[in-house]
């Protein structure tokens, strides 16, 4: 894919696919509740198409009717062994959270998966389960897993890695565990999972006291289902967002995005470095927070953001540098250990390819410094992205300004925003298959 400068900026309504997050879990939860589930505006991505697959391939009926999907749920224990292993791709969402759920199922399943997510750690999930008495062997602390599936015990279970998927993970095993669960959690990670829980039925009760958070479930309690619309991805908007700010003559607007204050970091991070951000018809949606975002052009300043925006906005450090690289001022962005273990080794890509189209920046300590300037020469116009889609969309949002840029390996963007080149392309983006003339 090759992404070319743009000469008159972004402007009109960008459609943004669903959440990503949110869809993995409204697969997952129907299909092990009562009841069928209609769900709106589902992302039809492949990472989520894994997911869709594991549940069929263990007997749920999952259909589409008039662009909604429907999943015919059986209850907590109605999932059958599966014939065959699960793949499931580049998706470390599915992987940890079916890791969790099928640890506590009555029988034994393999989980597998692409190369990338082959060298992913699956021990920050393994061993918290472990604890709970599940038995899960991985290789050599990765996939594929053999996970035999176990009466789990339940007890306290305190997080030491702020992870939503390590927490989704145990919150799935132990509702067929039982007894309480308690889980502890430190630094606050996206609730997604916790949310449709609780509109679900599940005996599950959350505290927040001190910056921690102590959530209590009761395993063993059947779950009814509800109808799911699912809101747009704030994590995909942001390559937008992005791209409107660093673009001159720019404005654009994104509908019903949601805007979960556990991982909105994004917003607060590019409205402290004086983004012109409006966020307009704030509602809830299935309890989850849902806006439009209107965004225009606008001048940028550096800023310094610590660690706790790390558990805000992992996803968005990829698309944040390249908003960096175009501000008035240095940014330092700090506490940036959990983006090398992401689809790719984000830091050592950002740095790599920033460097590769003339932007100072380093490393130190997993704190990433940003030295922007007003003009910059290319070293090379090749990004290098691993197969990491979120690489992939920050380096085209790059090629806008310093473009062409070719991105290697594009194809990845089909893990999470398919769509991807023809909606950037409709609002003025200039994304081709060939070097523009
Ligand atoms: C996700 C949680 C995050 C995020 C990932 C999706 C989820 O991972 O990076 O893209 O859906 O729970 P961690 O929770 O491991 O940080």
């Amino acid at each position: 894919m090759i992404s070319n400068p743009i000469n008159n900026g972004l402007n009109g309504i960008a459609k943004i696919p669903g959440d990503k997050s949110i869809s993995h879990r409204s697969i997952i939860i129907p299909s092990i509740s009562n009841g069928v589930c209609e769900i709106s505006n589902i992302l039809k991505s492949e990472d989520v198409m894994h997911t869709l697959n594991a549940f069929r391939t263990m007997g749920v009926k999952i259909d589409e009717n008039n662009e909604k999907l429907l999943v015919y749920g059986k209850g907590l224990n109605s999932l059958n062994k599966p014939k065959k292993d699960i793949y499931l791709g580049n998706s470390g969402t599915s992987a940890r959270l079916l890791t969790g759920l099928l640890s506590s199922q009555k029988f034994d399943s393999v989980l597998k998966g692409d190369e990338s997510l082959s060298k992913r750690p699956m021990k920050r999930i393994s061993e918290p389960l472990a604890q709970m008495n599940a038995r899960i062997i991985t290789s050599n602390g990765s996939l594929p897993v053999l996970i035999q599936g176990n009466k789990l015990l339940s007890g306290n279970i305190n997080l030491k890695i702020p992870s939503a998927q390590i927490k989704s993970g145990i919150l799935l095993a132990s509702l067929n565990t039982q007894g309480e669960t308690e889980i502890t959690e430190h630094k606050i990670t996206r609730d997604h999972t916790e949310i449709m829980l609780e509109a679900f039925g599940a005996n599950i009760k959350i505290k927040k006291n001190d910056g921690k958070k102590i959530i209590k479930i009761v395993g063993q309690k059947e779950l009814e289902s509800k109808n799911i619309n699912i809101p747009n991805d704030l994590s995909s908007s942001a390559f937008f967002i992005v791209s409107a700010l660093i673009n001159n003559n720019s404005k654009i607007t994104l509908k019903n995005i949601n805007n979960n204050p556990t991982r909105n970091g994004i917003i607060l991070a590019l409205k402290k470095m004086g983004a012109n951000i409006k966020l307009l018809n704030n509602q809830l949606n299935n309890n989850e927070h849902i806006c439009d975002i209107e965004v225009a052009s606008s001048d940028l300043n550096g800023c310094e953001l610590g660690p706790e925006y790390a558990d805000l906005m992992i996803d968005e450090y990829p698309i944040l540098a390249i908003a960096a690289a175009f501000a008035n001022s240095p940014s330092i962005f700090r506490g940036l250990k959990e983006l090398r273990v992401k689809e790719s080794d984000r830091l050592k890509l950002i740095l790599l390819n920033l460097n590769n189209c003339g932007v100072k920046c380093k490393s130190e300590n997993d704190d990433l410094y940003i030295y922007p300037s007003k003009k910059y020469s290319l070293k090379k116009n090749v990004i290098q992205t691993d197969f990491d889609h979120r690489i992939a969309m920050a380096f085209a949002v790059m090629g806008t300004k310093i473009g062409p840029l070719e991105i290697k390996d594009s194809e990845s963007i089909n893990t999470s925003f398919p769509n991807f080149k023809d909606e950037f392309n409709k609002i003025g983006g200039n994304i081709s298959w060939k070097i523009w003339l």
